[in-house]
């Protein structure tokens, strides 16, 4: 019955399927032969530490001798007697080709120690117990686990190299607050130059951010800029209040801008923040609406500069 009372017991459910009585049993076990007598039985029973010997009659299986069946012909004052005469018959058998689950089944339904396994044209093969059974199901389980947890480890592993983030940045941004612009930019390039990203990477990721910082600054009515830095890249999300932009494509263009002279005057509005943020992107994205502008950018790291 503790096979049938193991909770969640999927794996081993599918180790018992899979196993067959030939990969547990114990092969070439000790037998007797039909003649010999009881007490040669005893005698090897104990030599051996067993509690059952299948007995042969010319190579074929006809009975098992059990401790019980040794102290009966004690009882009687019989141990010189023939196995043949005190031998356990009919023997229940399993066939080496079955699977585990049989066996076990056979071991919750007859309650007996020992299973002579035979093949299919009833030579004997081996014998299986309980414990046999127990024990390669725990071999087998380890060695199932060992293999999980090495998958479970390598794929954590790459999931933290691929993945894993090493630092996520939010900064807002103010309309017309000059004396702020470019903070979020600036804090951008220090946290990735602190994790040792390529210089390439890093002014590319701060053209990009820069620009959008910026743009939000200039033409919007205020958000924020959030940076996520992981081993895989840089990802640059700009997302504003509005008013949004009206022609993404043309906002694109290099020379197309919508500033004022004022804004001009400060230096700002040659119209090429966009499609220089794109350039600098691998990807690159833009989402508006008269409630909002979002931007996305990404920027993958070199692996070997990391
Ligand atoms: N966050 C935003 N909200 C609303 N409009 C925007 C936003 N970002 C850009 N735009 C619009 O897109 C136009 C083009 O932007 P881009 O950054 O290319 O040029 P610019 O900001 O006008 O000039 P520069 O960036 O060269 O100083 C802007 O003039 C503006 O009309
Ligand atoms: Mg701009």
């Amino acid at each position: 019955d503790v096979f049938q009372q193991t909770g969640n017991s999927g794996p081993i459910l599918e180790l018992i399927y899979k196993l067959k009585v030939a990969d547990v049993m114990t092969h070439n076990p000790k037998t007797i032969a039909v003649h010999n007598t009881m007490r040669d039985a005893q005698k090897i029973m104990r030599e051996l530490g067993i509690s059952g010997l299948p007995v042969l009659d010319n190579s074929r299986l006809v009975g098992i001798v059990t401790i019980g069946n040794i102290i009966d012909a004690f009882d009687a004052g019989d141990i010189n007697a023939a196995v043949k005469n005190y031998m356990s018959t009919p023997v229940v058998t399993l066939e080496d080709d079955m699977p585990l689950s049989y066996a076990i089944t056979f071991v919750n339904k007859y309650h007996f120690r020992r299973y002579p396994v035979i093949s299919k044209t009833g030579v004997l093969l081996g014998i299986i117990t309980a414990t046999d059974i127990i024990k390669s199901l725990l071999i087998e389980m380890n060695t199932e686990f060992t293999k999980l947890e090495t998958i479970f480890k390598k794929e954590t592993e790459k999931h933290v190299e691929q993945e894993g983030i090493l630092e996520s940045l939010q900064f807002p941004t103010i309309k017309y607050d000059f004396e702020h612009a470019g903070t979020a930019s600036t804090e951008l390039k220090n946290t990735l130059k602190k994790h040792g990203f390529d210089n390439a990477i890093i002014r590319r990721a701060s053209i990009v951010s820069y620009e959008l910082e910026l743009n939000q600054i200039i033409h919007s009515d205020g958000g924020f800029m959030q940076y996520t830095i992981s081993r895989k890249g840089v990802e640059i999300l700009a997302k504003d209040r509005g008013p949004g932009i009206q022609d993404i494509q043309l906002a694109l263009r290099e020379g197309f801008s919508t500033a004022n002279d004022w804004i001009r005057s400060i230096g700002f509005g040659a119209g090429l923040g966009l499609p220089n943020a794109r350039k600098s992107s691998d990807e690159f994205s833009i989402d508006s609406s008269t409630r909002g502008t979002m931007v996305r950018a990404y920027i993958f790291a070199q692996p070997r500069e990391l």
